[in-house]
């Protein structure tokens, strides 16, 4: 596997690599890789000649200054889990060289994505995500993207990102991975207290029971998951929104759950934890 630092690394590696048409899949990430990196890593090896992924904490996505200092970093450690996923190559840049002084930088906005639930609590957050997600794809001009449905709003914005971009790269969601007790699996777990890692998986439980829910009408789902994650005294409510898979608008209260996307946020000390489910 080869490391690069440098954009002009990683263009002469993947110019002497991407030999007779290859197919090219990439992974963007922000390291402290898990099994849930791992999944989208598995698939694009599966499904395509070369895989690229890049481990870069991108410090224009993040609203709040101490969640970017306290974000875990261990790139040994994702070395080795990308070694043996079978990466090819594996982007790793200072922030200095994806963002040089003086530079300019080609800014995307995201219109009503922007407006509710993540793009709404974390201002600025989207448009961070779209810059560097923007390079990467410029730098890799990768055939098909992997972005996983944990952060589901995220990939509604990547694929406006990449028909705003006009390139020809395919992107493929992959499904959440989750821990056996049914936590979704994120990097922000590791910052997690012993006695809150043990409480988490409520969130999840409650989605799942919540289901059952999905022919009423989203009123009631709602009140159904607000009561049940406002009596466990250790988790505070963000929020929870039913809304439209694609567009990321909410559905009317009296309008039934079915076919849309349930979306929370649960604070649990200062550990932000996100998770999804289709109704
Ligand atoms: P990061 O949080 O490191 O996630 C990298 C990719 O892994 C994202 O597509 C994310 O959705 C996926 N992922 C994380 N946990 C997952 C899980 N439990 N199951 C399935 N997929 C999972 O998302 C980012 O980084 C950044 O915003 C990035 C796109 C790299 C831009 O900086």
């Amino acid at each position: 596997m080869l490391i690069c630092t440098t954009k002009k690394e990683l263009r002469e590696a993947l110019a002497s690599q991407r030999t007779g048409g290859k197919s090219v899949g990439f992974v963007p990430t922000m390291g402290a890789l898990h099994q849930g990196h791992a999944s989208l890593l598995e698939r694009a090896r599966k499904e395509n000649d070369l895989l690229v992924a890049s481990v870069f904490v991108n410090p224009i996505q993040f609203n709040n200054p101490e969640d970017l200092a306290n974000y875990p970093r261990d790139f040994e450690a994702d070395c080795r889990l990308l070694e043996a996923e079978g990466c090819d190559i594996v982007f790793h840049p200072e922030v200095d060289e994806m963002y040089p002084e003086g530079q300019e930088i080609e800014k995307f906005s995201f219109g009503k994505l922007e407006t509710v639930m993540e793009g709404a609590q974390r201002p600025g957050h989207f448009a961070g995500v779209g810059v560097v997600v923007g390079m990467l794809f410029r730098l890799v001009e990768p055939t098909r993207a992997y972005f996983g449905e944990k952060d589901f709003q995220q990939v509604a914005v990547i694929k406006d990102l990449v028909r705003q971009m006009g390139i020809p790269v395919q992107i493929v969601p992959c499904p959440i991975k989750r821990g056996e007790d049914g936590l979704a699996l994120s990097s922000r777990n590791a910052l997690l207290s012993p006695e809150a890692r043990a409480k988490a998986p409520f969130i999840y439980a409650t989605l799942k029971a919540s289901l059952e829910l999905a022919s009423r009408p989203c009123r009631e789902v709602k009140a159904f998951v607000e009561d049940r994650i406002g009596s466990c005294p250790e988790m505070k409510l963000e929020y929870f929104e039913i809304a439209d898979p694609d567009s990321l608008q909410s559905v009317p209260d009296e309008q039934a759950a079915h076919g849309n996307q349930g979306f929370i946020v649960v604070w649990m000390g200062k550990v932000r934890l996100i998770d999804n489910i289709r109704y």
